[in-house]
């Protein structure tokens, strides 16, 4: 690919990729520093947007923008919503969508995450990325990787209340704050993507207890899997 976006929320998310990159120019927009150059062969952006969808949002907006990416990986970690992923374990991105956008209010047909005048209530992720970050992922990792639904909001979830509506509103696997906003905004630019989420809590009442805990292991269980698919990008 000729170059590629790699978005993280947070600096334990991108320090690793960061210091895996040759060749680099730093810049700054919005706020945030861009780090461009070469990883594993591949020319690509890295950032770190700042958690949520706003932060997030405007990150590829940039992205795309400044430096003209053709296709942006979102790489961080995630509380579980189902019980056969456990912490550790991997999720790619088919589609995401938020859990925090509701019109019911106005017209009880329209389903959370429905955005009015929108013709889709999720942002289908892109099949060839999905691939091969699958590819990357059981490379990378031995424990169980899947394929699903992510859900975003502006919202941690540590409650287990909170947790089985998002479950019933959205069918999703994880549960985050940017991937949706990240892909509504590379649909919008028609930019391919794909979400690489790694479980570090399980988005309940011990979600509390497991974050702080788990967070280093997910973030470098990540961006190693970011790391082999911008090789495996290099290669294709
Ligand atoms: N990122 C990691 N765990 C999360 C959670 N439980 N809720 C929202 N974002 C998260």
């Amino acid at each position: 690919m000729e170059i590629l976006g790699i978005i993280g929320a947070m600096a334990v998310e991108v320090e690793a990729l960061k210091n895996k990159m040759k060749g680099l120019t730093v810049s700054e927009y919005a706020g945030m520093t861009f780090y461009e150059g070469n990883l594993s062969g591949q020319q690509a952006v890295v950032v770190e947007c700042g958690i949520g969808k706003v932060n997030s949002a405007l990150c590829v907006q940039v992205l795309c923008d400044r430096f003209g990416v053709k296709g942006i990986v979102n790489t961080g970690i995630a509380g579980s919503l189902c019980n056969d992923l456990d912490i550790g374990d991997l999720v790619i991105s088919t589609d995401a969508m938020y859990h925090d956008f509701t019109c019911q209010d106005l017209h009880p047909d329209y389903a959370v995450g429905q955005i009015p005048g929108f013709p889709v209530l999720s942002f289908p992720a892109d099949e060839g990325l999905q691939r091969l970050a699958c590819q990357a992922a059981r490379t990378v990792q031995e424990g169980a990787v899947q394929q699903g639904r992510i859900a975003s909001g502006d919202q941690f979830v540590g409650d287990r209340v909170r947790k089985e509506k998002i479950v019933a509103d959205t069918g999703a696997l994880c549960t985050e704050m940017e991937g949706a906003a990240i892909a509504h905004a590379a649909w919008r630019n028609q930019v391919p993507f794909v979400i690489i989420r790694a479980i570090s809590d399980k988005a309940d009442n011990s979600a509390e207890m497991d974050y702080p805990s788990f967070e280093a292991l997910a973030a470098a269980r990540c961006a190693a899997v970011t790391e082999k698919l911008a090789q495996i990008l290099a290669g294709a």
